[in-house]
């Protein structure tokens, strides 16, 4: 594994929780832990169950005794890592977004378009697929349950820069991360409103701005943010990412992602309207998928609150007795127990590396329009070859949603 900090302790958390939960085709052994600096790799690795630790992540990805490599760096480490690894034949796990561009991306997904031949797989982590109630939501979408679906919805809403104050991290660095709320949690908005309709975004007409331009540099590092040291830097990324957009079908959308949404700590909300009926979900209530159904008679119609955390559900049968809540960090752990069931049988992880770079291609278009006062912005087209993949994206999904709940 490549880094140590947030994303580190929940893959972490998912490689050694996986086997004792789900019934696993491969045993997971979690063998060197990558850092930049010994001392802290070697507390981090203690800390999260690493055997060895490394500061060279070079001549980790090529050893002998490593078959896969889960990347959980800041987005300007992604392509190098992951395109070195998958050249060396191990598995690799990037964290979202794929890239800081989509030159980088597509370098990325022709590098695991390439390793496939050879048995070596690649999943980008948008985690929220593994959600049980956004799976569940995918499901009933795909069963008909709201009909033709009309618009989307989705939001991915935190407050945890609105204190002018708080210091700068690297993601408040164009260089480091790309972009701002847009790559961070818009990038989550954006696939999972593909996720759950099957259709790809083809267009958008975007908004993106800055509130703070300049922050106090990070002293000490903590969480997302940190405490403020001496010295001020520039701010270079959005704030806040605002667009409307065009998918397949004729489906419509708003999207917004903020770090600015006042009181809304990690309000990731989706909600897909159709002909007949709708679903809503809140990641701040996670367990819970809200669904109406417009063939109920007048008069008693409404959203039904769905508990998703039944044996029926996705995951969830590996999980506790029937009515017992999980949290963020199950995600992570879904994502490990799906990846090593695809790795044992030979299939390619959703979502792929092709997943990846469409959604790369969305955040792009959104920059570009945004960069031409909101002019309509088409996502670039597929290639060939990824053209096909991300159509089997969309017939895959469903898949995806239900062998989950196999496992
Ligand atoms: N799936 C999700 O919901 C989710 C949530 C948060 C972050 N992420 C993604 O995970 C990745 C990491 O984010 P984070 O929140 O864990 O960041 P973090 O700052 O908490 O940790 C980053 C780690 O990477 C290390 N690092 C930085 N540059 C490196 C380099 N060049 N080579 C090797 N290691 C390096 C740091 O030392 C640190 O250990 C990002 O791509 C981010 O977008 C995904």
């Amino acid at each position: 594994m490549i880094g140590h900090g947030f994303m580190g302790a929940a893959h972490s958390q998912a490689w050694r929780v996986a086997p004792h939960f789900f019934d696993l085709p491969r045993r997971p052994e979690m063998a060197v832990l990558v850092g930049r600096d010994a001392d802290r790799a070697g507390a981090a690795a203690a800390r999260l169950g690493w055997t060895q630790v490394a500061t060279d992540w070079r001549e980790v990805v090529t050893r002998e005794d490593i078959d896969l490599v889960d990347i959980v760096a800041p987005g300007n480490a992604h392509a190098e890592v992951a395109i070195a690894a998958l050249a060396a034949g191990k598995h690799v796990l990037c964290e979202k977004p794929l890239a800081n561009s989509v030159a980088d991306a597509q370098r990325m997904a022709d590098a695991a378009r390439a390793a496939a031949g050879s048995g070596a797989l690649a999943m980008v982590g948008f985690s929220y697929r593994r959600v049980p109630a956004l799976a569940l939501a995918r499901q009933l979408i795909a069963d008909g349950l709201v009909g033709r679906v009309r618009q989307v919805r989705a939001q991915y809403l935190q407050d945890w820069l609105s204190d002018e104050q708080a210091p700068m991290t690297w993601r408040l660095d164009r260089e480091a991360a790309g972009s701002g709320a847009l790559g961070d949690i818009g990038a989550h908005a954006v696939d999972a409103a593909q996720y759950l309709t099957g259709q790809q975004v083809q267009g958008v007409s975007a908004l993106l701005h800055t509130f703070v331009t300049e922050r106090p540099l990070l002293g000490e590092s903590r969480g997302l943010s940190g405490a403020a040291g001496a010295g001020r830097g520039r701010v270079t990324v959005d704030d806040a990412a605002l667009f409307t957009a065009r998918l397949g079908e004729g489906i419509i959308a708003s999207f917004e992602a903020t770090r600015f949404a006042t009181g809304r700590k990690n309000a990731l909300r989706v909600e897909v309207s159709g002909s007949a009926g709708a679903v809503a979900f809140d990641l701040e209530d996670m367990n819970v998928l809200d669904v109406y159904d417009a063939r109920d008679p007048a008069g008693r119609q409404g959203f039904r609150r769905i508990q998703v955390t039944e044996p029926e559900h996705p995951w969830m049968g590996a999980w506790w007795p029937a009515g017992h809540a999980i949290g963020y960090e199950h995600t992570f752990t879904h994502q490990v127990a799906d990846l090593v069931g695809d790795i044992a049988a030979g299939r390619q992880p959703r979502p792929s590396f092709d997943d990846g770079l469409q959604v790369q291609r969305v955040l792009d278009a959104v920059e570009r329009s945004a960069g031409e006062r909101g002019a309509w912005a088409p996502v670039e087209a597929a290639g060939e070859a990824a053209g096909e993949a991300a159509g089997e994206a969309a017939d895959g999904a469903t898949d995806e949603a239900s062998g989950g709940a196999a496992r």
